[in-house]
């Protein structure tokens, strides 16, 4: 059935179509608004608009869904690894036995950097942000693959390569990163550990010794990256989608994504999440007083890790992870102050009506910190972490531009309220 909408502006009627997605988002298609009206629409902040149609990822922020190409969030964290459900977000359907087999061989196969890389981290002070160094050596690593810096879509195989070294050497380069700002050697992945593993051995193993993973620890981390795995059209997708609209390559295009993601409302949140806690932790305060200044609007100060732009009901993944959050600390034997505070506030906030009647929840970034700072991850890598986690979801969206052969470059409009005609003034004559 054909639907359409109708639009008056000074008495003056258009139809446009309409069309509905496969879960019922409704949407009119303005894409020839200006064309045939003269109007453009306006929507800062995008909070109304659909910027592409995409398969990947579906979330109903009023109920609290999250679906990675259908798979409910719950099922993937309960039963499925990030690398198994990297696949799926990326090729659309769960491997079998041979393609999960063949895609671990690559993400082995390209998990070493050029040797030559290590001279481009030695350039950085030891103050560098990691997400700054992430960003930057992405891009780098582009440059020491031909066909991923002169990159055209060409054949499948050819992508499948260069994601799978994406994915693979995302998590050498953060635990590089890493290495670096604690003037520490790096260490070398090693093709027998699988890839959470991995990431925890380049990060903590000592040149002499492996460092032991215990079971829980490395399980927390993969569900971590797997709850990142995706989340359809946020502010660091849509700037890959962006990028990559210009038919930048793969690297490139997610080398922006990352330093998207950097921003304290967004990726950084989960940093901003710990400062916080800490900080109501050194003052003696409970949360009370946070809570009270979070209302303020003249504070400057928000309630991180609660709020979301599209969830109006608890985050899924927030649910997810505050389980994990509880069974990790009591498996490592951690009783983490910082946990009871976030407990208290996320209680007296659920509670409260400026939370209530604003529909702010807890997101993803509440307690993911915690868990990291138990592992022994320090709070300068968690945007990282996050980054790392949401590389398939990049790729799958670049991807899905690539294949789409009426996929245009980016390119929105503006209303521009600066000054009219004006004319050039000489120097002389500026007084
Ligand atoms: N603390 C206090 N007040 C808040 C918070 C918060 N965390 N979040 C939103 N509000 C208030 C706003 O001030 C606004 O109040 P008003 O109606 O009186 O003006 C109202 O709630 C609506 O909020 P918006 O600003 O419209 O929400 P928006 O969709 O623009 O922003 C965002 C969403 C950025 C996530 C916001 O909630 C926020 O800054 N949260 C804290 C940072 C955070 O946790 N970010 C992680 C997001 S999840 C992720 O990226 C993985």
């Amino acid at each position: 059935m054909s639907v359409e909408a109708k639009l008056e502006v000074n008495g003056q009627t258009w139809t446009l179509p309409a069309l509905e997605g496969s879960e019922g988002e409704k949407a009119v298609n303005i894409s020839d608004l200006r064309l045939s009206t003269g109007y453009i629409t306006l929507d800062e902040g995008y909070g109304n608009t659909g910027s592409c149609i995409s398969k990947i990822t579906f979330i109903d922020g009023e109920k609290g869904i999250l679906r990675y190409r259908g798979i409910p969030i719950e099922e993937l964290a309960e039963k499925s690894t990030f690398v198994e459900t990297a696949y799926l977000i990326i090729y659309g359907s769960l491997p079998t036995d041979s393609q999960l087999a063949a895609f671990s061989d690559l993400l082995t196969q390209y998990s070493m950097l050029h040797e030559d890389m290590k001279f481009h981290f030695e350039g950085f002070p030891a103050s560098a942000h990691p997400m700054a160094i992430l960003s930057a050596m992405i891009n780098a690593a582009s440059c020491f693959d031909d066909k991923i810096m002169h990159w055209q879509w060409k054949n499948l195989k050819d992508f499948e390569a260069a994601a799978a070294k994406l994915i693979s050497q995302v998590r050498t380069i953060a635990a590089y990163a890493y290495r670096k700002s604690r003037g520490l050697p790096f260490i070398y992945p090693k093709r027998t550990y699988k890839y959470t593993r991995n990431f925890l051995h380049m990060m903590f193993s000592a040149p002499d010794e492996d460092f032991e993973v215990k079971p829980e620890v490395a399980k927390a981390l993969d569900l971590i990256f797997l709850l990142h795995a995706d989340h359809e059209q946020n502010c660091s997708t849509s700037t890959v989608r962006m990028v990559a609209s210009s038919q930048a390559n793969l690297f490139a295009s997610c080398s922006a994504g990352v330093c998207a993601l950097w921003g304290p409302l967004h990726g950084g949140a989960n940093q901003a999440v710990l400062e916080m806690l800490e900080q109501i932790h050194q003052t003696g305060d409970d949360g009370s007083r946070f809570i009270a200044a979070a209302k303020d609007k003249n504070s400057g100060k928000k309630l991180m890790g609660f709020g979301h732009r599209v969830y109006k009901n608890y985050d899924p993944r927030a649910k997810i992870i505050k389980k994990a959050c509880d069974e990790v600390l009591a498996h490592l034997n951690i009783s983490d102050p910082l946990l009871d505070i976030a407990k208290h506030l996320e209680a007296a906030a659920l509670k409260d009506p400026y939370f209530v009647e604003r529909k702010l929840y807890p997101n993803v970034d509440f307690y993911s910190g915690i868990i990291m700072r138990a592992i022994g991850i320090p709070v300068e890598m968690f945007p990282v972490i996050f980054a790392i986690g949401r590389m398939p979801g990049w790729i799958a969206n670049y991807k899905e531009i690539m294949e789409d052969p009426k996929s245009r470059i980016s390119r929105p409009r503006q209303v521009y309220i600066g000054k009219t005609l004006n004319h050039y003034v000489s120097l002389e004559q500026r007084q």
